[in-house]
């Protein structure tokens, strides 16, 4: 198959839109990453998400839509996930709500909730409103493996496998959104995000619970994701290791020359800048002439939660592989 790879333009968008009505698939920019969109209404469309991404069947998608009345058609929102909606969307959150019938069970790993988040972009707020359907997007990229927040980083691990990729440019935000749920009458955070949990807890006045782990509540939350090809192992800023076939991924860039490859995620030490570098950072780092990562963790504040999460799980040993269905552990 071949690709369409265009710049966001109200005629591309247009075409894209044609394209998720005829069942294809198109990836998009977002605040946070490229996502991967389908036509969340139609479960033929949806499974070739899936099928470009490798991804297991287990792991739920999120629905984007372009305004608040749009949720109505496919969930049941509670008071407090309208809070939410008014308070940070358009911007990098999920709610997780009870489901309406016309969301094929697919896009919900057969569960009867859908997570639904209104991006904070203007091409993506376009190609919904064109589509004039909820758009089925888990972020553009191979299962388990590095997010996309440039539209190259998309071509090069999914082209021939999709539609089209929309140009939007780099993502701002650059980490995925913040995940929570009322269901159980209380803030459950499944993922951190964008959207830093203080801020959630001051603007809802509830306490949040952090997600500790179960993938009832939270499917797809698997120990590794977001992984670069190489090893990544994470270090104290600062902290001395053998550089002599590693890259650095450094918080400020304080004494990054200790090693000959690095990149620095904010010179100023801004968790910000940091997050909105991450991704591309980690793709640069892991086509470099290396064998390993070392990465600086970063301070846990804000989006710093979420930068972590992600530095972890990219840390974390690879247990499973989606691409062979094979068990690593026993090898
Ligand atoms: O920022 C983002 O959220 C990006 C952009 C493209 O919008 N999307 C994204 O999607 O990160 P994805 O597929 O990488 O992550 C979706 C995660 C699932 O792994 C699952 O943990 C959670 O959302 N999720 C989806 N539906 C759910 C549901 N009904 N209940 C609980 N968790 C759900
Ligand atoms: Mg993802």
């Amino acid at each position: 198959m071949d690709t369409f790879l265009e710049k966001a333009t109200p005629e591309s968008i247009k075409k894209a839109a044609g394209i998720i009505l005829s069942g294809g698939l198109v990836a998009f920019p977002t605040e946070t990453v490229y996502g991967l969109g389908a036509n969340a209404l139609s479960a033929d469309s949806c499974i070739k998400i899936f099928e470009a991404k490798k991804r297991p069947f287990f792991d739920p998608l999120i629905c984007h839509v372009s305004s608040v009345e749009m949720i109505d058609r496919i969930a049941f929102a509670e008071d407090t996930a309208l809070t939410v909606f008014d308070k940070f969307s358009p911007g990098p959150i999920t709610v997780v709500m009870k489901k309406k019938e016309i969301i094929p069970s697919i896009v919900t790993s057969g569960m009867d909730t859908v997570a639904v988040r209104i991006p904070m972009h203007d091409t993506a707020l376009s190609l919904i409103k064109y589509s004039d359907v909820p758009i089925a997007a888990p972020s553009a990229n191979p299962f388990g493996f590095l997010s996309p927040t440039e539209a190259v980083h998309v071509y090069d691990s999914l082209h021939g496998r999709i539609d089209m990729i929309i140009d939007g440019g780099k993502c701002s935000v650059g980490v995925e959104s913040t995940i929570v749920s009322f269901l159980d009458g209380k803030l459950s955070v499944l993922r951190p995000g964008g959207i830093g949990v203080e801020e959630l807890q001051d603007v809802l006045k509830m306490k949040a619970e952090i997600y500790s782990g179960d993938l009832k509540s939270a499917p797809g939350m698997l120990e590794s994701h977001y992984a670069p090809v190489k090893k990544l192992v994470l270090i104290e800023e600062g902290e001395a290791a053998d550089f002599s076939s590693a890259a650095l991924l450094s918080f400020c860039g304080q004494n990054a020359s200790r090693a000959e490859h690095f990149e620095v995620l904010s010179r100023s030490g801004d968790v910000r800048e940091a997050a909105a570098n991450l991704f591309s950072a980690l793709h640069k780092i892991d086509q470099l002439p290396v064998s390993m990562i070392y990465a600086e963790m970063i301070p846990e504040d804000g989006i710093g939660l979420a930068v972590m999460n992600r530095l972890r799980k990219a840390s974390a040993e690879r247990k499973y592989d989606f691409e062979t269905n094979s068990d690593l552990t026993k090898a």
